[in-house]
C-alpha cells in the first residue's frame, strides 16, 4: 500500500514511525516515536473508535455523549502486519494502519472496496495561547461523495462543499446558512459508491467540519482543544449508520402519548384568563390539542420555580382545571437564576456553592430575562441532583406535566459571544475544565437534570422535557425544537430540512415553531406549515407574540378548517406515529427519513431536500411557496398511493402533484398498513373501541407494525405492550394479511375496521384464521371489512 505523500503543513505536527504495538482485548495501542499513541477500539464489527494522544499518555476517558447501554461486541478481530502496515480485520471492516505515520485506510471486508482513507490523517497544532492542541483530521474525499447530518444546520441536506462549526449559540431569527446555531452534534454520514459510513467526533470543544470546501477532495474536522477522538461507523446502509450512532449515543424512553399530540404555545399566554380563553377556544372549535405552554411571564419577575401572584394566583387549581379539560400544562425553565437574596433558589444555590465561577473565583454573572443572574454548574452531579429536587413543587404539587428548557446554550444578553466567557470553570463530572470544553454540553446537562426532576416527581408517569440546546446524546433525555425561526416561506423550507437533519443525527423527537417565532405568517403560510408540522415528531405552534396572534383560528374560517383537518389527521395517525417512535427507540430507526436515507442506491435522492418519509410508509412533501395549487416533487422508487384519491403512482421520477390549500402531497407506500384512531380532542378523550387499518394493496409482500401500550407509565418496559406485526401479501385474486402479536398488553378495542385500498378485485370470500366467514357479517362497505376477532390470518379472495 502506498499512502499519499505527506504534504508539509506549516505549524502542524504529525505522528512519526510506529515503534510499539500492544493489544488489550478489544483495544489496540500503536505507539509512535514522537509520543503519539493511537488507541483503536473495536466496538463492533462495523464500529471502530480512534483516539489519539500526543503526550504518550491518555487523559481519563470520559464522555457525556456515549450511552451506558451502547451495544458492544464483535464476531471477528484479527490483527496481522506486513512491512508497511498493521491490518485489523473484523467481519465487516478491514483497517490498515500505516507504520510510517498512523494514517488509516478502511475497506469493506466483504467486497474489499475502499470506504475511507486518511489524507493527512491525524495531526495537530499546539496552541500556546489556549493551552493544549488544536487536533485535526483530514480524509480523502472522492468526487461524488455526499455528506449528511450535523444536527440543526439550516442548510441543504447534502453538506458537500460547505464548512461548519459546532458551538451552541442563541440565534434569534437565524437564516439559511447561519452557522453555528443552537446545537452541537458533531456527527455526519457520508455516502460514496452508494455505501454509507459515519464519523462521530466526540469532542465537546468548538469543532469544525469542512466537507470539500477548502480543498476539493478533502474532508476535515478539527477541534479547538481536547482529543482527536472519533468513531468510524460503517453501514453500508445509511439507516444502519444512523441506527448504530443512535445506539452509541442512546435513544430516549417512550414519551407519554399525549406528547405526540398537538401543542399550543406563545410568548406568553397570561394571565390565567387568557390561557383559559385559548384552551376553551380549542374545545369550542373542536381543534384537537393536548398541551398548553406557559412562557417566562408565568413567573414572578422571571424567577424560575415561582408563579406570578398577579397573573396566576392559584396555579394548582388552574393546572387541574386545564387537566380536567385534557390539557397538559408545560412550563418554561431557564438556567439563569436571578441574583436576589430574597429568592430561595438563589440563596440555596449560593449557600451550596452550586453556581459557575470565573477562573479567578468570582461567580459567573450574566444578564438574562430576570436581569443579573448566576448559573448553576449542571456539569456537577450534586448540582443536577439539587436542580431535580426543585421540580417537586411544579410537578408533584402543582401538576405541571412538562418542562421546556430554553436559553441553555447558555445564552447571556448584551455580551460579546452571547454566552459565558471562556475562562468560566466547570466540574465536568469530576474532570474540571473551562467553558471552552463545557459550553457545548451545558444545555444537555441542564436538560438531563430537568429530566431527572420530572422523572422523580411525575413517576409513575413519563417525563416530558423540551430543550433548545443539545450535544450528541441529549436525545436520551428530551425532545427539542429548532429555535427562533421566522414566519417566512424560506423558514418553512429550513424547518423541513432541519427536522430531517436532526432525525438523521440521532435526534428524532424534533419540531419547529410552527408558523415561525419572529414576525407573523399569513394564513396561507401558517396552513402550509401546519401541514408539514403534523408529520414532525414534535408538533407545536409557537410565536414571540410580538407580531400578532398565531392560533389555528387567527387567519379566518378557511384556514381554521384546513388547520383542523390536518391536526385531525395527526390524531388519527397517533398509533402510526407512536409505532415509529417505538421503532426509533428500539432499533434506532429515524422517525423522519430524507429520501437519501430511504433509498441511497438511487443517486437522485442524494440531492433532494423537500420530500421525506414520516415513519416507515408515509411520503410527504410540503408546499413551499404562496399561491400554489400543487408542486413538482420526486417520488422515490416503488409504487405509491396518493393519500387523498388513492391513485397509484410509480416512483423513480419527478412529477406534478395537485395540492390546493386544503391538501398537501402525501403518498403511502404500497403494501403498507396504516393504523388509525378515531379523532379525539386530546389523547385519552375517547376509549379506542376500534382500530382502523388502512391496507394499501400490493402485488407482493410488505411488512408493517403497530405498537400500543397504556400510553403512559413504565409497564411497557416489563412487556406490557402490544406489538402487532403484519405481513401483507397480494396476489391477483387474493390478499392475505398475517398478524403476529407480541407483548402482554390487551388493547381495549374489539374490532378492526379494515379499509382495503387499491384492491384489484371484488370480494367474494373472506377467511379468518382459515375459516370462511359470512360476508354479511364482516363487509360494511364496498372494500371495507369489520373483523371482530383478533385474527392471525385474514384472507380476502376474489
Ligand atoms: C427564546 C426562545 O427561543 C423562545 O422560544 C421563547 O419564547 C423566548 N426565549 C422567551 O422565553
Amino acid at each position: 500500500m502506498i499512502l499519499n505523500e505527506r504534504i508539509e503543513h506549516k505549524g502542524n505536527a504529525f505522528p512519526s514511525k510506529v515503534i510499539d504495538f500492544k493489544k488489550d482485548v478489544d483495544t489496540l495501542y500503536f505507539h509512535s516515536e514522537n509520543g503519539v499513541i493511537l488507541q483503536m477500539t473495536v466496538l463492533r464489527d462495523s464500529m471502530l473508535r480512534f483516539r489519539f494522544t500526543t503526550d504518550a499518555k491518555f487523559e481519563p476517558d470520559f464522555s457525556y455523549a456515549i450511552a451506558k447501554e451502547a451495544v458492544k461486541g464483535y464476531n471477528k478481530l484479527e490483527i496481522t502486519e506486513d512491512i508497511e502496515k498493521y491490518i485489523v480485520t473484523t467481519s465487516k471492516l478491514i483497517c490498515y494502519i500505516s507504520k510510517e505515520d498512523l494514517r488509516t485506510r478502511i475497506y469493506d471486508a466483504i467486497d474489499e472496496t475502499l470506504i475511507s482513507e486518511d489524507e493527512l490523517g491525524f495531526h495537530w497544532e499546539e496552541s500556546y495561547e489556549l493551552g493544549g492542541n488544536i487536533v485535526k483530521m483530514t480524509k480523502s474525499s472522492p468526487t461524488g461523495e455526499s455528506f449528511y447530518g450535523l444536527g440543526d444546520k439550516p442548510e441543504h441536506t447534502n453538506l458537500k462543499g460547505k464548512r461548519f462549526q459546532n458551538w451552541a449559540t442563541d440565534s434569534y431569527a437565524f437564516g439559511r446558512n447561519t452557522d453555528p446555531i443552537y446545537k452541537a452534534i458533531p456527527f455526519y454520514t457520508a455516502i460514496q459508491n452508494k455505501k454509507a459510513y459515519g464519523v462521530f467526533f466526540d469532542n465537546s470543544f468548538r469543532s469544525h467540519f469542512d466537507f470539500c470546501s477548502e480543498r476539493r477532495n478533502v474532508t476535515s474536522f478539527w477541534a479547538e482543544g481536547g482529543e482527536m477522538n472519533y468513531y468510524f461507523i460503517y453501514g453500508p446502509k445509511m439507516q444502519d449508520v444512523v441506527a448504530s450512532y443512535t445506539n452509541l449515543t442512546g435513544a430516549p424512553e417512550l414519551p407519554p402519548l399525549w406528547a405526540l399530540g398537538y401543542h399550543q404555545c406563545k410568548w406568553s399566554y397570561y394571565p390565567e384568563s387568557n390561557v383559559k380563553e385559548i384552551t376553551q377556544k380549542f374545545r369550542d372549535l373542536q381543534i384537537p390539542c393536548d398541551a398548553i405552554y406557559l412562557d417566562i411571564d408565568y413567573m414572578e419577575g422571571f424567577r424560575c420555580f415561582t408563579w406570578s401572584k398577579e397573573y396566576f394566583p392559584e396555579p394548582k387549581r388552574m393546572v387541574k382545571e386545564l387537566a380536567d379539560d385534557g390539557f397538559k400544562t408545560v412550563v418554561i425553565i431557564d438556567p439563569g437564576i436571578k441574583i436576589d437574596m430574597e429568592y430561595d433558589v438563589f440563596r440555596e444555590g449560593l449557600e451550596k456553592d452550586y453556581f459557575c465561577r470565573r477562573a479567578d473565583g468570582p461567580y459567573m454573572k450574566g444578564k438574562v430575562w430576570p436581569g443579573e443572574c448566576y448559573f448553576p454548574d449542571f456539569t456537577k452531579p450534586e448540582v443536577r441532583e439539587w436542580w431535580a429536587t426543585l421540580f417537586q413543587g411544579l410537578i408533584e404539587d402543582i401538576g405541571v406535566k412538562g418542562v421546556w428548557n430554553d436559553m441553555n446554550e447558555p445564552a447571556v444578553m448584551d455580551v460579546p459571544g452571547k454566552s459565558f466567557p471562556d475562562d468560566v470553570r466547570h466540574d465536568y463530572d469530576g474532570n474540571p475544565c473551562s467553558h471552552r470544553k463545557a459550553h457545548n454540553i451545558y444545555g444537555m446537562q441542564m436538560a438531563k437534570a430537568t429530566y431527572k426532576g420530572l422523572k422523580k416527581y411525575n413517576y409513575p408517569l413519563r417525563p416530558f422535557v423540551i430543550t433548545r440546546s443539545a450535544y450528541s446524546g441529549t436525545q436520551r433525555y428530551t425532545s427539542t425544537w429548532l429555535g427562533d425561526n421566522v414566519a417566512t416561506w424560506e423558514h418553512l423550507w429550513i424547518a423541513n430540512v432541519q427536522a430531517q437533519r436532526m432525525a438523521m443525527s440521532g435526534f428524532s423527537f424534533v419540531g419547529s415553531d410552527i408558523g415561525g417565532f419572529a414576525q407573523q405568517p399569513n394564513g396561507e403560510l401558517y396552513a402550509r406549515w401546519i401541514q408539514l408540522g403534523i408529520f414532525h415528531p414534535f408538533c407545536r405552534t409557537h410565536s414571540s407574540g410580538d407580531h400578532g396572534d398565531q392560533e389555528p383560528w387567527t387567519f379566518g374560517q378557511e384556514i381554521t378548517d384546513v388547520v383542523r383537518k390536518f391536526i385531525e389527521i395527526r390524531y388519527q395517525l397517533l398509533p402510526y406515529l407512536y409505532t415509529s417512535f417505538y421503532k426509533y427507540i428500539e432499533e434506532g430507526i429515524p422517525m423522519l427519513k430524507s429520501l437519501v436515507l430511504f433509498d441511497q442506491e438511487d443517486a437522485q435522492t442524494h440531492h433532494r431536500t423537500d420530500e421525506f418519509l414520516a415513519g416507515e410508509h408515509i411520503l410527504a412533501c410540503p408546499i413551499g411557496e404562496p399561491n400554489a395549487k400543487g408542486r413538482r416533487m420526486y417520488i422515490p422508487r416503488g409504487n405509491w398511493y396518493n393519500y387523498w384519491n388513492h391513485e397509484m403512482v410509480e416512483g423513480g421520477r419527478e412529477m406534478w402533484v395537485d395540492a390546493d390549500i386544503d391538501s398537501m402531497p402525501v403518498f403511502v407506500k404500497e403494501g403498507a398498513i396504516i393504523p388509525k384512531y378515531p379523532i379525539q380532542q386530546y389523547v385519552g378523550e375517547k376509549n379506542i373501541d376500534q382500530l382502523t387499518l388502512d391496507v394499501y394493496y400490493k402485488s407482493g409482500k410488505e411488512e408493517s407494525s403497530v405498537y400500543e401500550d397504556a400510553n403512559d407509565g413504565y409497564d411497557y418496559t416489563k412487556g406490557r405492550f402490544s406489538l402487532r406485526h403484519f405481513t401483507v401479501n397480494g396476489k391477483e385474486d387474493k390478499l392475505t394479511i398475517k398478524q403476529h402479536k407480541s407483548g402482554t398488553f390487551i388493547t381495549e378495542y374489539e374490532t378492526f375496521k379494515i379499509n382495503l385500498i387499491g384492491l384489484p378485485f371484488q370480494i367474494k370470500t373472506v377467511r379468518v384464521d382459515n375459516e370462511d366467514i359470512n360476508l354479511d357479517d364482516v363487509k360494511v362497505g364496498h372494500r371495507v371489512l369489520e373483523i371482530t376477532k383478533n385474527f392471525n390470518q385474514l384472507e380476502v379472495l376474489a
